[in-house]
């Protein structure tokens, strides 16, 4: 079983890595630099796959994902403002592989959604998605790697695209 977690995730990874991306949209990677600082969205890591969508993404059930939300999109994520998030949102995943990685804080994988202005991705919910804490491999429009992303994120399209938040949380208890 384990094995074939681990085949299924390392075949998600080599598809994810040949597929096409965009040029970017949204702003470089300094905009994140400093995302230890943001409101935590997750109080206590995912592990598991809480919304049932999850499948070997993400590094797969097993590890451990913390997500956090820039002030711009704060109010959306909480509760206090409607959907959908304002341009200039950052939502930013880290997954580790296991809980010892966790409590070390090492090596996270980074994934990113960072809302643009309206009408610049319609294709994905105006959301430019990213990989790696560079902000090197960059998705939106029609391509594969947007394409990718958004065929998942849209079972969260009522919340614009974005799983976990305080409506996850409420639903959740
Ligand atoms: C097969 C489904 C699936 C795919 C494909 C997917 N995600 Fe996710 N993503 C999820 C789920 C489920 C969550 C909720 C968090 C959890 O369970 O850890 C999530 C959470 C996130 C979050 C935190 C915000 C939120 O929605 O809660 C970001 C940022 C994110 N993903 C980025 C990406 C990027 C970038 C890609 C493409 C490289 C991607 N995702 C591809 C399922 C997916």
């Amino acid at each position: 079983m384990k094995l074939k977690l681990i085949v299924m995730a390392s075949l998600l990874l080599s598809l994810s890595a040949c597929m096409s991306t965009s040029s970017p949209l949204g702003p470089d990677a300094s905009a994140w630099d400093n995302y230890l600082s943001w409101y935590k969205v997750t109080a206590d890591a995912t592990t598991g796959d809480p919304t049932g969508f999850l499948g070997s993404v993400h590094d797969g059930s097993s590890a451990f994902r913390q997500i956090y939300v820039n002030s711009i999109g704060e109010g959306v994520n909480r509760g206090t403002q409607g959907f959908p998030y304002p341009a200039g949102t950052i939502l930013l995943k880290e997954s580790f592989n296991n809980a010892q990685a966790l409590a070390d804080h090492r090596n996270p994988d980074l994934t990113i959604m960072v809302k643009l202005a309206t009408g610049q991705s319609p294709a994905t919910g105006d959301w430019e998605y990213i990989m790696g804490a560079n902000g090197g491999r960059r998705g939106t429009g029609d391509s594969g790697l947007a394409e990718f992303c958004r065929d998942c994120h849209l079972y969260a399209a009522a919340t614009d695209y974005n799983f976990i938040n305080s409506r996850f949380f409420e639903n959740n208890r």
